[in-house]
């Protein structure tokens, strides 16, 4: 009975993948400093984040030059990114104007990998000191993270559930299938075999009729 363990095996597998392929790497701000408002006259800034090809993320808060900003990362405008496990974004931290193009504080490619116990920081000198929180990037233990995203963590534990179940689900209906065919299987055979036995006994009669007694 080998098969029974191989399946067990490959369930194993299988579960031990499935986090893997559906957490999600989201990014939160989780402190920000910003060293140059680059607004004249001192009015106040418009700091946004943005990535390549996504929205931008306006911090509503951050007004002023030289002050520490932290957030919890359940901010209304939170999280600011999501990131796949292997692949970086190109991101940044600017500053929106109306007459004139945006001001860049700092752009750089946001890796998973570059995150350090789910910690990332982006300093540059005169312009921004930034701390990026993603608990489920940190490289060697990515998938097993501490988060304390509580709600994320049972919708993808959800998520990773009906998915078992409808593999369950569908290796129950392949064991069903095959059952069926094999008992289908066995009882054709049994026919034929008593189909031959009967075309056996009359060839004896057929041989009696003639006369051809074997000697
Ligand atoms: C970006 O903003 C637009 C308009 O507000 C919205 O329809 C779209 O869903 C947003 N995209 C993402 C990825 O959040
Ligand atoms: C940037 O901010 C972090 C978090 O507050 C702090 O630990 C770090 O020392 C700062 N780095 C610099 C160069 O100011
Ligand atoms: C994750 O890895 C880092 C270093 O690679 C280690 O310090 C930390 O304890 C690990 N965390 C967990 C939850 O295993």
């Amino acid at each position: 009975m080998k098969r029974p363990r191989l399946l067990l095996l490959f369930l194993y597998h299988l579960s031990g993948l499935i986090p893997g392929i559906l957490s999600s790497r989201v990014v939160t701000l989780g402190s920000i400093e910003i060293f140059d408002t680059h607004e004249w006259f001192g009015s106040k800034p418009n700091v946004y984040f943005q990535c390549r090809g996504e929205n931008r993320t306006f911090l509503p808060d951050v007004k002023q030059s030289h002050l520490q900003y932290t957030f919890k990362g359940e901010e209304s405008w939170q999280p600011l990114t999501e990131l796949n496990e292997k692949k970086c974004k190109r991101c940044g931290l600017f500053e929106m104007d109306s007459f004139k193009p945006d001001d860049v504080f700092d752009e750089w490619e946001l890796c998973p990998g570059d995150f350090v116990d789910g910690k990332y920081v982006q300093f540059k000198d005169r312009e921004v000191n930034a701390t990026l929180i993603c608990l489920e990037c940190s490289d060697s233990n990515g998938t097993q993270s501490s988060s304390s995203n509580g709600a994320s963590i049972t919708r993808k534990s959800s998520v990773a559930l009906v998915v078992v179940i409808c593999l369950l689900t569908s290796i129950i209906m392949i064991a069903v299938t095959t059952v069926i065919y094999k008992y289908w299987q066995k009882r054709k055979r049994e026919q034929d075999q008593a189909r031959f036995l009967k075309l056996f006994e009359e060839g004896d009669d057929i041989e009696d009729e003639l006369g051809l007694d074997p000697v």
